[in-house]
């Protein structure tokens, strides 16, 4: 796997891109004080509870790779960080994973009870694609195209059916092919949408589009084998979020299913496929390239 350029700051890239990001979403969403204020606070809430921004920042990375600029990328940046947000908020409700803490602070439904958490979920979710319906159009990605790609991620055959499936999973015995369906849908979908968003965002040409399908695919596949295995070896004051609870929910997870050491390799291999991807950019997806060693060596 190539050693992303010792020259670029990945640190410094975050930072300045969660900020950019964070304040446009300011912009976008109603202020916490806009009637009815208690949905609104719990949108602000979970948004900027202080989540890594990754959907955003490797969408931006794409648009960069592309040739485009922030200000075109920005409104899809936001839009995949609402849906991401809503996710995690029904992610964690009784119904579903039943959590207690998330980005470090007690979850949605535990501050403001169950219906509220539901709801800001489904008013970041709209939140989204009124956000995506602001974003620049362009001569091959019309707005139809960006919002189709959005409502495809995020719908019942992707985000949603890996869900249902993660769901139905629960204390059963799952095929590595099945996990894989689960991961497809539940993480990689979005991470997928995310860096071909960035890349129409640039009008780029088809085959640069190719080439981050297959990236964001792959680097969404290793997110969420790290995801798994971060639950297993890291504690919840670095996650925060409850460590081990893949253990006690029974949850189809790749440590489960084929032990520590070869979910290592496994999310390797993938960000490895994610990296041999990127040859059409001839080395100008740097950000890309540091975003997804960094996504594989993470530790929280
Ligand atoms: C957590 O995503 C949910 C998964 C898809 C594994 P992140 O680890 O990106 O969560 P935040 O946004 O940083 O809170
Ligand atoms: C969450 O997967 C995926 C989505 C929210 C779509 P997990 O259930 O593994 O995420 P965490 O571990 O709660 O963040
Ligand atoms: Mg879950
Ligand atoms: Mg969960
Ligand atoms: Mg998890």
């Amino acid at each position: 796997m190539p050693k992303p350029s010792s020259a670029f700051d990945l640190d410094q890239f975050l930072a300045t891109r969660s900020a950019t990001v964070n304040a446009a979403l300011r912009r976008f969403l109603p202020t916490p004080a806009t009637k009815p204020a208690t949905i609104h606070q719990a949108m602000h809430y979970s948004l900027f509870a202080g989540g890594k921004r990754l959907r955003p920042a490797l969408l931006l990375a794409a648009a960069e790779a592309c040739g485009g600029t922030n200000v075109a990328a920005l409104p899809l940046a936001c839009a995949v960080e609402c849906i991401h947000t809503y996710s995690l908020i029904h992610d964690d409700l009784p119904a579903m994973d039943n959590d207690d803490f998330r980005r470090g602070q007690p979850t949605n439904h535990k501050v403001f009870g169950e219906g509220i958490a539901i709801l800001a979920g489904d008013g970041l979710l709209t939140q989204a694609f009124e956000i995506a319906a602001q974003a620049q159009s362009w001569p091959r990605y019309p707005h139809q195209t960006l919002i189709l790609e959005l409502a495809r991620a995020a719908g019942s055959l992707q985000l949603v059916a890996g869900q249902v499936a993660d769901l139905e999973a629960e204390g059963k015995k799952v095929s590595v092919a099945q996990l894989r369906y689960i991961h497809e849908r539940k993480t990689s979908a979005l991470l997928r949408c995310s860096a071909r968003l960035g890349g129409m965002s640039a009008n780029c040409p088809p085959a640069q589009l190719q080439a981050l399908t297959d990236f964001g695919y792959h680097v969404g596949l290793a997110f969420q084998v790290m995801d798994d295995i971060l639950d297993v070896t890291q504690t919840s004051e670095k996650l925060g979020k409850t460590a081990g609870k893949d253990l006690t929910s029974q949850k189809a997870t790749y440590p489960a299913l084929v032990g520590l050491e070869k979910s290592r390799r496994i999310a390797a291999q993938l960000t490895g496929k994610a990296f041999a991807a990127l040859k059409v950019f001839h080395g100008r997806a740097v950000a890309l390239e540091a975003l997804a060693q960094f996504l594989l060596h993470r530790d929280y």
